[in-house]
C-alpha cells in the first residue's frame, strides 16, 4: 500500500481508477517522454494509460511507492513520484538491483512551479524515514531539468555511469543522514 504524503502544497497519494485520462495526458506528450527510456516513444492509446496505472497500482510495499502528485487546494493530478528498485544493466530483461531509485514526471502545465522537487524532498524524508540507506537517481545526459530537481534535493552528482538501465546516464545518490558518520 502507498502511503499518503503531504507537503505544504501537494498531496501525494495512491492512483486509482479515475486518474486515467491524466496518465494519458502525461505520458502522451513527446516533451515528458523525450529523455525516458533508451527509445523513448509517447503513449498512443487509453489501454496503454490503462496498463500503466494498473502497473502504478500493483506495486505494494511499505516503503516504495508510485504516488500520483496531486494539488492541494483542488485535487489536480499535476506528475508522478516514483520510489523502487532500479533495473541493473545486463541481459534483458532487466532484473530490479538491490538500489532503490527516485525518479519524477510532471505535466507540462506544472512545471516551474518547484513541484517535483516538493513532492521529492517528502518521498526522499520518507525513504529514510523507511531506513533506506541511500537513494539514487539517472537522468539522460540531455535532461538538465530533472538534474537540476536532484541538484535541488541535495544528491550528489557522481558523473556518467553505465550500471543501470544499459544506457549511460548521469547518476546522482543522496545517502540516509540518519545513517551518516558522526
Ligand atoms: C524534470 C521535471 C520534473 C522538472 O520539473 P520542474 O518544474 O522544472 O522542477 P521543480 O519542481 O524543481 O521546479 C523548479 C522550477 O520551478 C521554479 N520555482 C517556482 N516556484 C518554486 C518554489 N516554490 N520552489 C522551488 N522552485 C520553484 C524554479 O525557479 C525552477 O524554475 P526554472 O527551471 O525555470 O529555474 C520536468 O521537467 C518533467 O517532468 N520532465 C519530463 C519527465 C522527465 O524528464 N523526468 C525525469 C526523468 S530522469
Amino acid at each position: 500500500m502507498t502511503d499518503a504524503i503531504n507537503t505544504e502544497r501537494l498531496a501525494l497519494r495512491p492512483w486509482n481508477d479515475s486518474d486515467v485520462d491524466f496518465v494519458y495526458d502525461l505520458y502522451s506528450r513527446w516533451v515528458v517522454q523525450r529523455f525516458i527510456g533508451n527509445e523513448p516513444a509517447v503513449m498512443e492509446s487509453r489501454s496503454e494509460a490503462v496498463d500503466r496505472l494498473e502497473r502504478f497500482k500493483a506495486l505494494d510495499h511499505p516503503v516504495h511507492g508510485i504516488w500520483a502528485v496531486t494539488r492541494k487546494e483542488d485535487g489536480l493530478p499535476v506528475g508522478t513520484l516514483l520510489l523502487k528498485p532500479i533495473p541493473a544493466s545486463g541481459e534483458e530483461p532487466l532484473e530490479p538491483s538491490s538500489d532503490v531509485e527516485i525518479g519524477w514526471h510532471f505535466h507540462p502545465d506544472h512545471w516551474g512551479n518547484g513541484f517535483a522537487s516538493e513532492a521529492a524532498t517528502a518521498v526522499l524524508e520518507h525513504a529514510f524515514a523507511g531506513g533506506l540507506p541511500q537513494v539514487v537517481a539517472v537522468t539522460n545526459p540531455a535532461n538538465e531539468a530533472s538534474q537540476s530537481v536532484c541538484r535541488r534535493l541535495g544528491m550528489e552528482h557522481r558523473g556518467l555511469s553505465k550500471k543501470y538501465y544499459n544506457a549511460q546516464c548521469e547518476l546522482f545518490v543522496i545517502g540516509n543522514p540518519a545513517l551518516a558518520a558522526d
